[in-house]
């Protein structure tokens, strides 16, 4: 079976990122509603020592993208219990098991999960060998370069093969870099050198030139673009389209349109209220990170809006110069 299968014109598998607050229920579903990518990954699911896993893992929503799939993405460093989780999510139907060896967050780390699995080749080993043997779906890994520094980067790349995982992806950081220095893809390339299962290269994708430079740089398989989408969510049709040559050229209309998908209501989903800050988190990591926009970001977190169509009446128009959806 190939997992990460090209589409009808060439072009290589498309993912889009777990981000665990912001890439949230919401953002997932109006990402599906624009379209362009072939799988998600939902954000972490922790997986604390002691943990009920039965009750934690009724939180994944295997169809909740459908037809994309979305794989269930977990994060634990106790080999038995992350097994068990793994079984019980492949149980609600997820179509893969992703493990988190990358998350940089003190509260994960302190526990020895997510990139802390990166300081001892060994246990990340065990862990994913322990989640592999657990289920016949497949599993894959999720990590960054390193934890302080990248001296065990090619024991875990690794490591993480011989544990049998279908393949890696790699965002190309280390836990000590945060989100601050550029992914260096010298190291997507070098893990490509190595391995001889799949890689998916990850890390600051976010134009469709970036995208074509990772692959031909890297030769990696496949791509999964995290906080691009958020800034432009049609950067994968774009990307596809690359490939295709019928230009893809977004208009206004679609942007509300990914909007209108991101608050619209399905049962048991939150009040206009939640949907409003929901919103205001989203538009708040957009004006963030685009310095065209910055300082309009407090204008638009402190609107007092409680309808979620009345604020994004008020909050897009200040979008409108500087979002780099027309930027390819
Ligand atoms: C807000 C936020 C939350 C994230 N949550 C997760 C997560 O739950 N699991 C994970 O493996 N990576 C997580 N990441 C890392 C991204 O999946 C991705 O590896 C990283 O942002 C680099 O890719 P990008 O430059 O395309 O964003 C998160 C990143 C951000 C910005």
């Amino acid at each position: 079976m190939n997992l990460l299968p090209r589409d009808e014109n060439g072009c290589p598998y498309l993912q889009l990122a777990p981000m665990e607050g912001v890439g949230d229920r919401c953002f997932r579903r109006a990402m599906a509603f624009v379209g362009g990518f072939d799988e998600a990954v939902r954000d972490f699911l922790r997986v604390p020592i002691n943990a009920h896993v039965k009750s934690l893992a009724k939180v994944y929503v295997a169809d909740e993208l459908s037809p994309i799939p979305l794989a269930a993405q977990i994060m634990g460093s106790d080999p038995d219990l992350m097994a068990d989780m793994a079984q019980e999510l492949s149980q609600r139907g997820a179509p893969r098991i992703d493990v988190n060896c990358g998350c940089p967050s003190p509260t994960v780390t302190g526990r020895g999960a997510g990139s802390s699995l990166l300081k001892d080749p060994r246990i990340l080993h065990e862990v994913a060998r322990s989640v592999v043997r657990a289920v016949a779906i497949p599993v894959t890994i999720k990590m960054r370069s390193g934890y302080e520094d990248t001296s065990l980067f090619e024991e875990n790349i690794l490591a993480a093969q011989e544990s049998g995982v279908r393949y890696i992806t790699l965002h190309p950081r280390t836990k000590v870099d945060g989100y601050g220095p550029p992914a260096r893809w010298d190291l997507i390339a070098r893990a490509k050198s190595i391995l001889s299962i799949p890689l998916i290269g990850n890390g600051d994708i976010l134009t469709v030139t970036d995208a074509i430079s990772m692959l031909r740089n890297t030769g990696c398989d496949g791509l999964m673009i995290g906080r691009g989408s958020i800034m432009n969510p049609f950067l994968f049709h774009q990307i596809k389209a690359h490939y295709s040559q019928v230009p893809y050229e977004p208009k206004w209309e679609h942007l509300l349109q990914f909007f209108e998908a991101f608050i619209a209501e399905t049962p048991g989903d939150f009040s206009l209220k939640l949907r409003v800050n929901k919103l205001k988190q989203l538009l708040g990591f957009i004006f963030k990170s685009n310095g065209q926009l910055k300082e309009k970001r407090q204008l638009v977190l402190s609107a007092s809006h409680t309808d979620p169509k009345a604020f994004l009446a008020f909050a897009l128009p200040l979008l409108q110069e500087g979002w780099m959806f027309r930027k390819v």
